[in-house]
């Protein structure tokens, strides 16, 4: 049952906790990071696997059903079996999965899905290991594929998270059509999003109807009911798996978004595209009791704006200089 203290001003319930769980990064992805990487936080700011585990706690109590780990690249972040495992352990949780780039998944898939996770979110922009490496600065496209097919082998019910920038070939596009007919997985497209961490690049936006027109003129599509998911998802006949796609800029689904992150520094915010956030470390670390804690996630979701109010205008338009800057790191 959803309790009414999680449902925000516009009624919307904030079921959906997103937990950044490190800042580092061992890709440096063109949308995400430069090169040279960016300032890590001192490890003394990062929250504890106690910390994380509280918060997680309280707001499972409070109504909250679902958790995804994220980073930077949460595999990175030392012992995190262990705190996949006290998360799966917590009363209420009903759905926990774990976004990675994948380049450690081979290692980590079977302690991870005993640990208790349930799905994994792959990021995997291209299938040309050449435009991998120019994308992400991984090399090894080969070790990732491994992660993705030993996560499948493990039973962890797996996505491919695609961002689609310009240049994505239609060849491209058909071959992760046919990935998602072959694996018992699902592909999903997601449109660029203005996050800023290399700064905006209105060039490499690729709208998403593009894409999905592609794969309509090779592919049989069902379109299947959407409940709160941000993908538009569709079973391909005659195929294993499912295609998704994500439209954030030209199709925003900001009126259902059920989400709220938790910054690895301890910071709630309620929206990734506004700098509003609920400092929840300094007064967890200051002695705030569960009930003062749970009353900043109340305030975290009271705050929680409309909408992104970029989605209106084509994205491609979007004025970079009436962007909030975020340092927004995966995840
Ligand atoms: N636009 C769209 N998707 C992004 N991701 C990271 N930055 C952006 C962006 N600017 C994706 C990653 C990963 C997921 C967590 O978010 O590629 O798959
Ligand atoms: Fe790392 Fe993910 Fe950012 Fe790529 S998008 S650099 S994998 S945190």
């Amino acid at each position: 049952m959803n309790l009414p203290l999680l449902t925000d001003t516009f009624g919307r319930t904030l079921s959906y906790l997103r937990i950044s769980v490190t800042d580092r990064c061992n890709f440096r992805c063109v949308y995400c990071l430069p090169p040279e990487g960016i300032p890590l936080l001192p490890g003394k700011d990062i929250l504890s696997f106690e910390e994380i585990l509280r918060i997680s706690s309280l707001y499972l109590k409070m109504g909250g059903e679902r958790i995804r780990l994220t980073g930077g690249e949460p595999l990175l972040r030392r012992n995190i079996v262990d705190l996949v495992s006290g998360l799966s352990r917590l009363p209420g949780l009903k759905d926990f999965s774990l976004t990675t780039n994948g380049y450690y998944l081979e290692d980590f898939a079977g302690s991870l899905k005993e640990a208790g996770l349930q799905r994994v979110n792959i990021s995997l922009d291209s299938l040309y290991p050449d435009r991998l490496a120019q994308l992400t600065s991984c090399r090894e496209f080969k070790k990732i594929w491994r992660g993705i097919e030993k996560a499948l082998d493990m039973g962890l019910r797996t996505k491919i998270n695609v961002v689609a920038l310009n240049g994505l070939k239609k060849e491209e596009i058909i071959a992760f059509g046919w990935m998602a007919k072959k694996y018992p997985l699902e592909v999903r497209f997601i449109e660029f999003m203005p996050l800023c961490g290399t700064g905006w690049h209105p060039e490499w936006v690729l709208p998403l109807y593009r894409v999905k027109e592609v794969v309509e003129r090779h592919f049989s599509l069902k379109s299947l009911p959407r409940r709160r998911e941000v993908a538009e998802s569709y079973e391909i006949q005659d195929g294993r798996g499912r295609i998704g796609f994500i439209a954030s800029m030209t199709e925003p689904f900001c009126h259902d978004c059920s989400r709220l992150r938790l910054t690895s520094d301890g910071k709630l915010r309620p929206c990734l595209f506004s700098n509003i956030e609920v400092d929840l470390k300094t007064q967890m670390r200051r002695g705030a009791t569960d009930e003062t804690l749970k009353g900043l996630l109340s305030r975290a979701v009271f705050l929680k704006p409309m909408g992104h109010g970029i989605g209106d205008v084509h994205h491609s338009s979007v004025d970079p200089q009436a962007l909030p800057s975020i340092r927004f790191v995966g995840g």
